[in-house]
């Protein structure tokens, strides 16, 4: 082990390591500098710790000056060392609090909570017009066999009408699937699952290899709407559609049933809604299809079409939208900018 040498103890080497170790703690900038301060000025090998050590040697009659002389000197630094330590870790601690402080009555930047596409939402309140007369929501799947978008529909296996609907088969041809041309296959699955009388509404996605342009998408949406009960007729139908035609676009909605035909209704109608808004001016826009249900698709659910009539209609959404907010173009809709949803408001 070595030994430090011992020096001789003198008041003014004893002044010195005194001076040198206040000099030190008054330089250190922050507690880690001070520690490092006295490792040097009052650790076990420092000078004033040999002088306490060098206490050993000395002969007896003076043992009490010098002890005294060392002692107090090592009291007066360690003294300063504990005053500054407690200065520095205050002004390090108001520091640290001064930096981390948060200000609680700030004003928050808003958030951007986004917004549900006007679509969906559209399709909510188009829902909500039936409930509000009493009517059901149902929901079909999108990938529908055959037989219910077409079969059920009363449209012949070699009948040009299947063309009518530009479809998009699906592989393998023998599963007999297609994506949903239509939302008129929910009529008969409706009309399987309950007895009459059926009120039953059923807004869903479609597909058409349509080419895109301003009043057509090839995936779009349609709301479909089908009534069977005791003693139905075409007057029923009409009431129903200028209701919802109002709720769509007010009071002054104006409307007008066109003769046309689908396998699935006789008689068929067209319905075109006024469109102020249209690209190229002012025009009459077909909005949906309808009709009174065909005795063929009453007997296909297994309903006698002798003692029930039913009325049906297959409005787009998509059009919907369009006419109501008097849109130039329906491609917007599909471009996903958030600016375009949040016209329609923050509803989340
Ligand atoms: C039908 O789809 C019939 N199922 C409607 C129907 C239901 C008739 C019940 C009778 C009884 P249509 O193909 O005309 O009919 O389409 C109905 C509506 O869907 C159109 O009037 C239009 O509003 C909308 N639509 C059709 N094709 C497109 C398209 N490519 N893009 C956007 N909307 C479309
Ligand atoms: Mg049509």
């Amino acid at each position: 082990m070595l030994v430090p040498e011992p020096i001789e103890i003198t008041e003014s080497a004893v002044q010195q390591a005194v001076e040198a170790a206040l000099a030190a703690v008054d330089a250190a900038a922050d507690t880690a500098e001070l520690k490092a301060a006295r490792t040097a000025h009052a650790g076990e090998h420092s000078t004033l710790a040999r002088l306490n050590a060098s206490l050993r040697e000395v002969p007896a009659d003076r043992k009490a000056a010098l002890g005294k002389l060392v002692g107090q000197a090592r009291g007066r630094v360690s003294q300063a060392f504990a005053v500054r330590e407690a200065a520095l870790a205050e002004a390090e601690n108001a520091r640290r609090l001064a930096e981390e402080a948060l200000d609680v009555t700030e004003v928050a930047l808003p958030g951007r909570p986004g917004a549900r596409h006007p679509l969906s939402l559209l399709q909510e309140s188009i829902a909500d017009v039936f409930v509000g007369m009493g009517w059901e929501v149902a929901e079909g799947p999108e990938l529908e066999s055959e037989w219910f978008n077409f079969d059920a529909l009363n449209f012949d296996a070699d009948h040009p009408a299947r063309a009518m609907q530009d479809t998009f088969f699906v592989e393998p041809p023998e599963a007999h699937l297609v994506l949903r041309t239509h939302t008129s296959p929910v009529q008969v699955r409706a009309l399987l699952e309950r007895t009459p009388p059926v009120y039953v509404v059923a807004p869903g996605r479609v597909y058409r290899t349509d080419e895109l342009d301003a009043t057509h998408l090839p995936v779009f949406s349609q709301v479909e709407g089908i009534a069977v009960d005791r003693g139905l007729t075409m007057a029923h139908l009409r009431g129903t559609l200028e209701h919802f035609a109002r709720a769509m676009f007010g009071e002054g909605a104006r409307i007008r049933l066109r003769p046309n035909y689908f396998p699935f209704t006789e008689p068929s109608a067209e319905m075109d809604v006024w469109h102020p808004g249209a690209k190229g001016g002012p025009r009459w826009i077909e909005w949906g299809g309808c009709g009174m249900v065909n005795r063929n698709v009453l007997r296909s659910a297994g309903i006698d079409p002798d003692e029930y009539t039913g009325f049906a209609f297959g409005m787009g959404i998509e059009r919907t939208l369009q006419f109501r907010y008097n849109l130039g173009d329906m491609r917007d809709f599909l471009e996903g900018d958030v600016r375009f949803s949040q016209q329609f408001g923050m509803v989340v």
